[in-house]
């Protein structure tokens, strides 16, 4: 069966264009610094949010934590939004790898407030961990892409330098806030020391993840890629997609952003089916099941016999991705067999 999948924007297929300009990507041996292809891609990404320079890294997971270990000692306390990726799907990094104390807050739709996080900031003392760093997440997958708005973001860049935190972004899909919003991507660089970005996502590349930030500050996170075996040799070969898919997929992003609300405005009309609106801003739906009194695996299991894929995220919650194999015409189909589901 063909299915219509909207588990995440991570399950994108390289398109037959994508894969031809793979197989004619330039090559060398990174961890020598030779591979032209990706010494262009991260001379294009750094240039593209007004950095020195950028690392190309297998993964989000290893962007975030390879840039959080160049800021931090074991020991420090770092502050994070209670629901963010890094703390809760990267199987513990932060305090397994990096040796940090994480002091979460809960944000509204993924937004920590600086009056919120300002007083519990740690000074270096005997007792404390002393707090050196701010993690925020653009757009907030769990929170359902939420897009974290500038105001709030220049105001914990004020407080990041007063108090001498280090602030890094986990841009996984800093595109789709990019796109959405029409805040330049290096109008979001100013704000912060890294930035991670993913091209797995809804780029629809197939590999691959980048850190951007100063110079020095890159030279030093080479050493902690190495160190975490993210070194790769002639990775050209999927560099060459990301080039790629900056170039083609990203203004298309709108397309995926306006199915999502398509999706979200027709699933919320279904009976059982509740959904915060507000919290739809980009590609991602959550949707919370509770009062229908089902289950949600046996929910994603009838849909998957009708040919729907989503994912469970939470108890009672469901989410659907929208992406760039996914049209109009899918989402449709889609609407009909989440209303087929809930009619009985
Ligand atoms: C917000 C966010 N950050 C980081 C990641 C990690 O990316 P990867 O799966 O490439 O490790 C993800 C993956 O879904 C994500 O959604």
């Amino acid at each position: 069966m063909k299915y219509i999948d909207l588990r995440s924007d991570t399950v994108t297929r390289p398109s037959d264009e994508m894969r031809r300009i793979i197989a004619q990507a330039e090559v060398g041996d990174d961890v020598f610094g030779d591979d032209p292809t990706v010494n262009k891609l991260q001379k294009k990404v750094a240039g593209l949010f007004g950095k020195e320079a950028a690392l190309y890294v297998p993964s989000g997971s290893m962007g975030n934590l390879v840039a959080i270990k160049t800021h931090t000692n074991p020991g420090e306390e770092a502050i994070f939004e209670e629901d963010c990726h890094s703390l809760n799907y990267e199987a513990g990094s932060m305090g397994a790898v990096a040796g940090l104390v994480s002091h979460t807050f809960r944000g509204r739709h993924g937004v920590m407030t600086r009056e919120q996080v300002e007083p519990y900031i740690k000074k270096k003392s005997l007792h404390t961990p002393p707090t050196t760093l701010i993690a925020l997440e653009n757009t907030h997958n769990h929170a359902g892409g939420t897009i974290y708005p500038l105001e709030e973001i220049k105001k914990l860049r004020e407080m990041a330098e007063e108090h001498e935190l280090r602030m890094h972004l986990d841009g996984a899909r800093i595109w789709n806030a990019s796109v959405a919003t029409g805040i330049p991507l290096d109008e979001y660089g100013r704000y912060f020391d890294s930035i991670q970005c993913c091209f797995s996502k809804g780029l629809g590349a197939p590999i691959g993840s980048i850190v951007v930030g100063d110079a020095d500050f890159i030279e030093r996170a080479r050493r902690f890629r190495k160190m975490f075996g993210g070194g790769m040799r002639q990775v050209g070969i999927i560099a060459s997609a990301a080039i790629y898919a900056l170039d083609n997929n990203m203004s298309r992003m709108s397309e995926d952003h306006e199915n999502a609300g398509f999706l979200a405005q027709n699933l919320a009309g279904i009976d059982g089916i509740d959904i915060d609106l507000d919290s739809v801003q980009t590609n991602i739906v959550i949707m919370n099941i509770a009062s229908s009194g089902k289950q949600v695996p046996d929910v994603l299991s009838k849909l998957k016999e009708m040919g729907i894929l989503a994912v469970q995220f939470g108890a009672t919650k469901i989410r659907c991705v929208t992406h760039l194999n996914v049209n109009r015409t899918d989402i449709e189909t889609a609407i009909e067999k989440f209303k087929a589901v809930f009619a009985n």
